[in-house]
């Protein structure tokens, strides 16, 4: 089926959505996205997705698009037209097409954001098998720049990383840098040692994941106790738990660790609980 997907303020069939080869996006991955998923047509933790995304765009000094009002409305049409129950629906937004290509960041008053949206459709993304079985993952070192906190489509190295786990026949790659965890390739990462959850503190180095706020916020409320601290691949492997978070996996066990089984080697039941309770209290509040 053809996708109805947005650029621009149009909503046009995927295969006649066109936007300009001199796009700062494509010439220079000047550009940031977000992902934002959907269960039951509806769609999770949109306010937190949003509001990163306004932060991405000012620390950027990326003007914000016209559109910026309307998102929620047009993700919400894309829903309806492309007719997702479950499912993902990905925003760019870049710096725009200048002219020309040039270094300098083009006059915003001749230059606007680019801004494109498609969805996904995923059924059965909640009731993913992979999270009964648990994925495993291998180490590699953190290549990314410094600002990994601003959520941009600079995304070649998380890409090669993901081609070292398939490469090593695992399903992802957690990133190490100076001896300690930063996060998975395209998701937070944590391990749980004698009932507490330890994951990364937040600064330039990690993704501030919507998905990881929600998820510490339903630990605390269930009394669990949670230490935002750094952590060692060594110190992962000896946990008892371990597991990652993001919009497109919500919670998901990891069961090896460079080769290394983790606890049982089968999903713990911390990172099961923590599943069950984002999605079912996700959903009570989607929009
Ligand atoms: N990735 N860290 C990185 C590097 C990410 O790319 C992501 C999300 C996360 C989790 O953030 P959130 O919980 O807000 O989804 C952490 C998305 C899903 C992607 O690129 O497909």
């Amino acid at each position: 089926m053809t996708r109805t997907v947005y650029v621009n303020g149009a909503y046009l069939p995927e295969n006649e959505a066109k936007i300009s080869i001199f796009d700062r996006g494509f010439l220079m991955a000047d550009g940031v996205y977000e992902v934002t998923s959907v269960l039951d047509g509806k769609l999770i933790d949109f306010a937190g997705h949003a509001k990163r995304l306004e932060r991405s765009l000012s620390e950027l000094d990326m003007p914000q698009p016209k559109c910026l009002p309307n998102l929620l409305e047009i993700h919400k049409e894309l829903v309806r037209l492309n007719d997702i129950e479950e499912g993902l629906i990905y925003l760019q937004i870049t710096r725009g097409a200048p002219d020309d290509r040039d270094f300098v960041f083009p006059d915003p008053e001749t230059t606007t954001p680019t801004v494109v949206l498609f969805t996904q459709n995923k059924p059965g993304l909640a009731s993913n098998p992979a999270a009964q079985k648990g994925i495993k993952v291998i180490s590699i070192e953190d290549q990314r720049w410094g600002r990994r906190d601003i959520k941009t489509v600079q995304l070649l190295y998380p890409s090669m990383g993901k081609m070292m786990a398939k490469a090593a026949g695992v399903d992802d790659a957690w990133m190490v840098e100076e001896g300690a965890v930063t996060e998975g390739t395209s998701n937070n990462a944590y391990i749980v040692k004698n009932n507490t959850i330890i994951t990364r503190h937040l600064g330039n180095e990690i993704l501030h994941g919507i998905t990881r706020a929600a998820v510490l916020r339903f630990a605390k409320e269930a009394q669990m106790k949670v230490e935002e601290r750094s952590f060692t691949i060594a110190e992962a492997q000896d946990a008892d738990e371990a597991f990652i978070t993001s919009a497109s996996t919500f919670v998901m066990p990891v069961v090896e660790i460079d080769g290394t089984t983790i606890g049982a080697g089968t999903p713990g039941s911390v990172a099961a609980r923590l599943r069950e309770i984002y999605i079912e209290e996700s959903r009570k509040v989607a929009v």
